[in-house]
């Protein structure tokens, strides 16, 4: 019935729309309500995002002033939109009530930056993971760890406080950390998977998995040149 009404909710023109057999006033009140929870939802979701993303610009404004150089190339944010919510908490059997869904979907924030090296990868996810209002909830390596396919990322699940007028929210904004060639790579793979779904072709499969390769390669090869290049301000340090 949940998925009868978000198809339903999904069609939905606008008002007047008749409403589909087996659907009662009641489930649709609570549909709506749910609705208008997931409007709040997300701006307080926008609120966590948008003090993540302060404190991202103002690593990189430091470092534009002090070295010249920034280990962050550029920094992308999204906002899962209430239909996502909805389908993925439809897909993993979450209860459709803000509470479960705050706690079971993590990803509703999620903020990525590219680096232009594999070292500056970590140093941003430890100058971040160590600030004291930002509590680390997990790391995921794909970087040490690559998933079969070769997607490689750091992703780091972040809870953060946002201050209301009432009350102290705690959100949870998903951090996923990478170099230009995993971006690249990424984002060619990401295109590719939704073309084909499922069904992948063998020899597609294998050049993904090659091209990955290629990435790492290159991830290596450019950390070795910028060692030799310039030492980066945080090697300086030890
Ligand atoms: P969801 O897929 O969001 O339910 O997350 P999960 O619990 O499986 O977590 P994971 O850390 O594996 O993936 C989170 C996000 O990383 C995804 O939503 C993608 O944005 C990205 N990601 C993970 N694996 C891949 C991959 O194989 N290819 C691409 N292009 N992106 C990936
Ligand atoms: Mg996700």
């Amino acid at each position: 019935v949940d998925r009868e009404l978000l198809a339903w909710l999904r069609a939905e023109p606008g008002a007047g729309t008749a409403t589909p057999d087996g659907i009662t006033d009641d489930m649709l009140a609570r549909f709506r309500a749910l609705r208008d929870e997931f409007q709040q939802l997300r701006m307080i979701y926008r609120f966590g995002i948008d003090e993540v993303s302060t404190k991202i610009d103002i690593l990189r404004q430091e470092f534009e002033s002090t070295y010249d150089y920034s280990p962050i190339e550029h920094v992308r944010t999204r906002l899962k939109s209430p239909d996502s919510m909805l389908t993925k908490a439809l897909r993993q059997g979450t209860e459709l009530a803000v509470p479960a869904i705050r706690a079971e979907i993590r990803d509703i924030a999620g903020i990525r930056i590219t680096c232009s090296f594999v070292s500056d990868v970590y140093w941003i996810a430890e100058m971040l993971s160590t600030q004291a209002d930002l509590r680390l909830l997990t790391t995921k390596d794909y970087i040490a760890h690559p998933k079969p396919n070769g997607y490689r990322s750091l992703h780091l699940i972040v809870e953060v406080p946002v201050f209301l007028s009432r009350t102290v929210e705690h959100v949870t904004v998903e951090l996923q950390i990478r170099t230009i060639a995993m971006d690249f790579w990424a984002s060619m793979e990401h295109k590719l998977h939704y073309k084909y779904r499922a069904e992948m072709p063998p020899h597609l499969a294998a050049e993904i998995e090659d091209a990955a390769r290629l990435a790492a390669d290159l991830d290596d090869r450019m950390g070795r040149l910028r060692d030799e290049v310039r030492p980066s301000p945080h090697q300086h340090d030890d």
